[in-house]
């Protein structure tokens, strides 16, 4: 029998049509998340389930899902998925690294520029009609060349955001969990801890996962420790950076500039304090964004999904103690 599969949101074509080859599949297509009602519904009958990091897969979700085998889902982060409650109901999780990870680091380098060179500003002035003339004080924003990039957590995303600094000529220090001696040789970088790093750096971008240690790491106390004239730039999860002390910071120029891809919560509501503020640039989370990158996102997800499911190991899980049991 065909094993029957869930997808909680419309992913491109190829993906598509290899997943309907290979199971019976149930799609939600609506343009926003499926409604946790219909998502309970649905997984009463899934073996394997295709997740998007919109959607809540918690023990709720499990206990609906009595026959559910694999949680693919098409993300490198997997904070959405209750991997405890998954492991111990013997739920493959899958996620998917790699194929992003250039991707996002482009973009965490747009979004760099487009906060040390005021873009988000200027064009709001070109827009608005208010660009009367060149000026030399107008609009004057930070060199990146020759800057102080401090990167936290040195992955895979971080990895590839040194090697384009390097191409600015920008010096690079880093802070993670485990020393990467092999990588601070190759790209001629610098280990510093947080407290080093941020008192350093003129640029911070933040490269982690979401976990309980990692939530507002950033916040009142280490923006003091910044530099005023810093920029902070997040494209990895939105709760990492307390949003409530981020916007004090930028109101009292504790630091100069922000640039988020990701916001706590997301979509970061229209009232939002932050959205008041001139210094900061806001993205809806689009980190991944190309279209080669989710159609290689969405097809490793179906490959997992798919390999899980025939009980081979998938090339990307989570929770491996599931299937060394
Ligand atoms: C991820 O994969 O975790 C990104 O946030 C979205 O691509």
């Amino acid at each position: 029998m065909r094993p029957k599969v869930y997808v909680t949101r419309l992913i491109p074509e190829e993906p598509l049509k290899k997943l309907q080859q290979n199971c019976d599949c149930r799609i939600w297509d609506g343009e926003l998340p499926v409604p946790r009602d219909v998502l309970l519904r649905e997984v009463q009958t899934a073996d394997g389930l295709v997740s998007l990091l919109t959607d809540r897969i918690d023990a709720t979700v499990m206990d609906a899902a009595p026959k559910l085998r694999v949680i693919s889902n098409m993300a490198v982060g997997f904070d959405n998925v209750d991997i405890k409650e998954a492991t111990k109901r013997r739920i493959v999780v899958c996620n998917t690294p790699e194929v992003l990870t250039e991707t996002t680091a482009d973009l965490a380098f747009a979004l760099m520029s487009a906060a040390a060179r005021r873009i988000g500003e200027g064009e709001r002035i070109v827009r608005s009609g208010k660009w009367k003339t060149w000026g030399p004080m107008i609009l004057l924003g930070q060199d990146i060349h020759h800057a102080m990039l401090g990167i936290i957590g040195l992955g895979r995303i971080g990895t590839e955001i040194a090697k384009r600094a390097l191409g600015f000529d920008m010096k690079v220090i880093y802070c993670d969990r485990d020393r990467r001696p092999e990588m601070e040789k190759k790209l001629g970088i610098e280990y510093a801890d947080l407290k080093t790093l941020l008192a350093r750096s003129d640029f911070v971008t933040i490269h982690t996962p979401l976990t309980s240690e990692t939530h507002h790491m950033i916040g009142e106390e280490q923006f003091k420790a910044m530099k005023k004239t810093a920029i902070l730039v997040n494209t990895a999860r939105g709760p990492i950076v307390d949003p409530k002390a981020l916007y004090n910071a930028l109101r009292d120029r504790l630091i100069a500039y922000a640039a988020l891809d990701v916001t706590e919560p997301e979509p970061i509501p229209p009232d939002d304090p932050l959205l008041t503020l001139d210094n900061i640039v806001i993205v809806p989370h689009i980190g991944s964004a190309s279209v080669a990158t989710r159609t290689k996102m969405a097809m490793m997800a179906v490959d997992n999904l798919l390999a899980g499911l025939k009980g081979e190991r998938p090339h990307h899980v989570v929770n491996p103690e599931v299937l060394a049991k």
